[in-house]
């Protein structure tokens, strides 16, 4: 059914109090009589009503189709940029600085009442080669200036920031299984400490935010950053570094193991440490999955149930955010990635298809936010 897109975010149903809320929700999800009234119900009404925040990422030129426009600010409470305050995309070269980008969806949060992430200050990964190419005694005062600039900018109208996203990556055989990079090989692990307290300096009233992947999976890799992940953080708050969320991606790889009640383990064991916790980049890759769109879609709604259903038994979980909204603006769409993992069929990661309508995701997502006992 091809889901109207009202203008504006729904709020929960005046005069409704939030057991009559939830009501709705579970009634609406499960009676189709009463699919029409799901219009009332939001992801982000359904996640606001469960005590949490809901939102995506979005990049500035998917705004150029107003029906995504339209249904981002209905479905969405929070706007994640995705590539716009990069690194990489602000400074294309050292002379030059471009917030146009983060400028527009900075205003279309603002025109629609959402909440601002900015995503990511700092990170190894996605530096443009003119910094690589920087001496080691420069890039301490170019964190702190872009820090500076970027943070300075906006302050007071941004929510959160992922300050360093994925610091760990084992595989680059570092000290410490930090990730390798412009920052980590001038600064060493430092630089993480002193990207926080740069930002906080910018912007006493953001949230700031440690953005790591792959915590999700049960495997070796998963396992190990998980224990570095813990490890970090619990040395950052008793350095008094002003670290308050833990952001996990949440990028879902069924192809490799996972084990939820180990994920729940882990959640709780990062919630000891006084930090909240935000799943920042949510998606179900679904390159293992069989071919037929109807059983594809089922076993990716299956999955977001299951990892929402007991990330949400963790009262410190404060933010759902999925990378891209509808599978059409999925980075698993890219050609960059598409090409790297030979696809051959497009792939169907998020809550809507490329036609906007909502899959047995969106469902599901409902499920496990009314699942919450708040
Ligand atoms: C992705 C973007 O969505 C793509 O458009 C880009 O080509 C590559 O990066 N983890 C992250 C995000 O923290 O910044 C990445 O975003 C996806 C993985």
């Amino acid at each position: 059914m091809k889901r109207s897109c009202p203008s504006t975010t729904r709020l929960v149903p005046a005069g409704s109090s939030r057991r009559e809320f939830m009501a709705l929700a579970a009634a609406s999800i499960a009676s189709p009589s009463l699919a029409a009234k799901r219009e009332a119900l939001s992801l982000s009404a359904a996640a606001r009503a469960a005590g949490l925040s809901f939102g995506s990422s979005i990049a500035a030129e998917a705004l150029e189709f107003r029906s995504y426009g339209r249904l981002f600010a209905s479905e969405a409470g929070v706007v994640t940029t995705d590539y716009a305050l990069k690194f990489d995309a602000l400074r294309p070269t050292p002379d030059r600085i471009e917030f146009g980008q983060a400028d527009d969806l900075l205003d279309f949060a603002t025109r629609h009442g959402l909440m601002f992430r900015g995503h990511a200050l700092i990170w190894n990964e996605n530096a443009p080669d003119w910094l690589k190419r920087r001496p080691a005694s420069e890039i301490g005062r170019i964190l702190d200036s872009h820090i500076d600039q970027v943070v300075g900018r906006y302050a007071g109208r941004v929510q959160s920031w992922d300050v360093v996203n994925e610091p760990f990556w084992p595989d680059h055989g570092s000290p410490g299984g930090f990730r390798r990079g412009p920052w980590f090989d001038a600064l060493g692990p430092a630089y993480v400490a002193r990207a926080f307290r740069r930002a906080a300096a910018a912007d006493r009233r953001a949230k700031l935010v440690l953005n790591e992947a792959f915590t999700e999976r049960d495997d070796t890799l998963g396992r190990n950053v998980r224990t570095r992940l813990l490890a970090l953080v619990t040395e950052l708050k008793q350095a008094g570094v002003p670290l308050h969320v833990v952001g996990l991606q949440g990028h879902l790889q069924p192809q490799y193991a996972a084990d939820d009640q180990a994920f729940l383990a882990f959640l709780e064991a990062l919630a000891k440490l006084d930090v909240e916790i935000y799943i920042t980049e949510l998606d179900c890759d679904d390159i293992a999955f069989p071919d037929d769109v109807a059983t594809r879609d089922r076993m990716v709604a299956e999955r977001y149930e299951s990892f929402l259903t007991t990330v949400l038994k963790v009262p410190a979980v404060k933010m759902v955010v999925t990378w891209q909204l509808s599978d059409r603006f999925s980075w698993y769409r890219s050609r960059e990635v598409m090409e790297a993992r030979h696809m051959k069929r497009a792939p169907r990661p998020l809550p809507f298809d490329d036609l906007l309508e909502a899959k047995p995701a969106r469902d599901a997502m409902l499920r496990a936010f009314a699942s919450r006992q708040v």
